[in-house]
């Protein structure tokens, strides 16, 4: 008797193990809304107030815009997301190997991108600005002979690399754009491309820093980005257009933009 229940008990910590192990399994391969698998990964880069950053007063928690919006629509579908966070360039290969099931990121949606990837409707537009802490940048005239920062593998490495046939400069790359401020500010950058509302996050931090829209630029759109023929694709789009219709997106937009579009 005293042995059947041991073994009784012993198949009943067996199955809570393999229960557990059940809730555990991640999803980065799963495209369907299976209910067996309910975690999507999601991949960001969270160097980048207010789309998304670590929020060191909230234990290191990464919060922010798009966090908000891949919340808000995961939910919606009845899945569970589970953040990785890594550089920006590791972004479309982490959605090519299967690491994950969509990035959200401030990614603007072009024509390399969409070769690899597949793109949700854009849900924000940005305009570029140059940053810098010299007085003596006032225009991209005066940006002849100094070094530019950007970050590796962004829509900004592509408008640094569209200014130099006609400007000479040097261009620089880093991993994140909190790198290419922290450059700036110890003086081994003289300027940077970083996006409106992103600049702006870091100018309010470092009052060192000023800002100028950075001319014959285009809107720069943000998407959710999905592995090629991802079924999300389609599941977060039908629910990023009720947030657009329902007034849910303009919140999040005056939340964490502090404007009504
Ligand atoms: N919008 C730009 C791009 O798609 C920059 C995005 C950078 N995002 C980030 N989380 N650091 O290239």
């Amino acid at each position: 008797m005293k042995k059947n229940l041991f073994s009784i008990y012993f198949i009943i910590v067996l199955a809570f193990l393999a229960g557990c192990g059940a809730v555990e399994e991640k999803s980065a391969s799963n495209t369907g809304s299976d209910s067996s698998e309910k975690t999507l990964v999601m991949a960001t880069s969270a160097d980048y107030p207010p789309y998304e950053y670590v929020e060191t007063a909230k234990g290191g928690e990464i919060v922010g815009f798009d966090i908000d919006v891949a919340n808000h629509i995961a939910k919606k579908l009845g899945y569970k997301v589970e953040i990785k966070d890594m550089d920006f360039n590791g972004l479309i290969p982490a959605l090519d190997s299967g690491k994950a099931d969509f990035v959200i990121a401030g990614m603007t949606p072009n024509e390399e991108r969409r070769k690899t990837v597949d793109f949700s409707d854009e849900y924000y537009a940005a305009q570029q600005l140059i940053v810098t802490k010299d007085k003596t940048i006032k225009s991209v005239e005066n940006l002849e002979g100094k070094t530019i920062g950007v970050q590796l593998a962004s829509i900004q490495e592509k408008e640094a690399e569209k200014l130099l046939k006609d400007h000479k400069f040097e261009v620089v790359q880093r991993n994140k754009v909190t790198e290419l401020v922290q450059e700036m500010k110890s003086n081994r950058v003289d300027a940077a491309i970083i996006e409106d509302a992103v600049a702006y996050e870091f100018l309010k931090k470092n009052k060192d820093l000023s800002s100028f829209a950075l001319p014959n630029t285009d809107a720069a759109g943000s998407a959710i980005a999905f592995p090629k023929d991802s079924k999300l694709t389609k599941e977060f789009n039908e629910e990023l257009n009720k947030m657009k219709e329902d007034g849910t997106l303009d919140e999040l937009v005056e939340k964490w933009f502090g404007v009504k579009k």
